[in-house]
């Protein structure tokens, strides 16, 4: 996109994570100065975008394993543009009664995702700023499409990581679980802070130099952000698909140990 087609209350001189991504996966919906910063990141990491896509097949793989958890509901926070393997886009092949719930405070985000959401009865695209419970869980159409009297998978990934300790992402996802009925799931991945400092810290650098948060965690913090959650085995991941006991790793070809190192992911039960 050109910086004079930006709708309205969007600046395209400031990058934003979900179109720096959206560049990253070889998406249209990014300004130049997103593009600038995906070229600075792959200059750091010039895998990044196999890891992406590597990524990308693991948030699949998540899906996947929750439908077949018998999972029906989600609600997927700092959802991001919609993208390949999109969690509706897995969940309806599987579960064509599944209803998914995308969040995201992006203008440009949310816009690009109602153009490509047809199917208001079971899919729909929030404008919320996910660090407010309160007004997320009241949302009009969240309420419309998802029964939390039900079980829900609640999906944070790759979203805690751009929020900084002073807006207590601990305390907002607490009010989430609260929030979910048993049998629900909490599933989370999130940019390590302790396994590759080097790297994480020259990434974190980038994105707070082009003015965007990133907020890379220890193995600790990220574990408390399930609470009293029980993790599904095996436990919190430090790395994606490979040590990922269910879904097939032929389709990855891109694997890098020590990129996947800069992950933490994990799943995360409500008794
Ligand atoms: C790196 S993208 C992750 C996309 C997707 N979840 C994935 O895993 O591929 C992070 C997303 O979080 C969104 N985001 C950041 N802060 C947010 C907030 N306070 N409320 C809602 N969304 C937010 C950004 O707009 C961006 O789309």
């Amino acid at each position: 996109m050109t910086d004079e087609s930006a709708p309205p209350g969007v600046d395209p001189t400031v990058p934003n994570a979900a179109r720096v991504y959206d560049y990253l996966l070889g998406g249209k919906d990014n300004f130049k100065a997103d593009r600038e910063l995906g070229d600075l990141v792959m200059q750091v990491l010039p895998e990044t975008r196999d890891h992406i896509r590597m990524y990308r097949s693991m948030v699949g793989r998540f899906v996947q394993y929750l439908v077949g958890q018998g999972i029906r509901q989600f609600l997927d926070l700092g959802s991001g543009l919609p993208s390949h393997q999109n969690v509706h886009e897995v969940a309806h092949r599987l579960a064509p009664d599944a209803r998914v719930v995308y969040v995201d405070n992006d203008p440009v985000v949310c816009a690009h995702g109602r153009a490509l959401l047809e199917e208001p009865e079971r899919v729909a695209m929030v404008q919320a700023d996910a660090r407010d419970p309160a007004a997320v869980l009241a949302d009009p159409q969240v309420r419309g499409l998802l029964d939390f009297d039900r079980p829900v998978a609640l999906l944070m990934l790759f979203f805690l990581h751009m929020i900084p300790d002073a807006d207590d992402p601990h305390a907002f996802t607490a009010a989430y679980r609260d929030a979910l009925a048993p049998g629900s799931y909490l599933v989370i991945s999130h940019v390590a802070g302790d396994t590759l400092p080097e790297r994480t810290d020259r990434i974190v650098e980038l994105y707070r130099h082009a003015g965007t948060s990133m907020n890379p965690r220890s193995e600790a913090e990220v574990r408390r952000f399930f609470g009293d959650f029980e993790l599904t085995p095996p436990g919190l991941v430090n790395g994606v698909v490979t040590v990922w006991p269910f879904g097939d790793e032929t389709d990855t070809p891109f694997w890098d140990p020590d990129l996947a190192k800069m992950i933490y992911s994990g799943i995360g039960f409500k008794k």
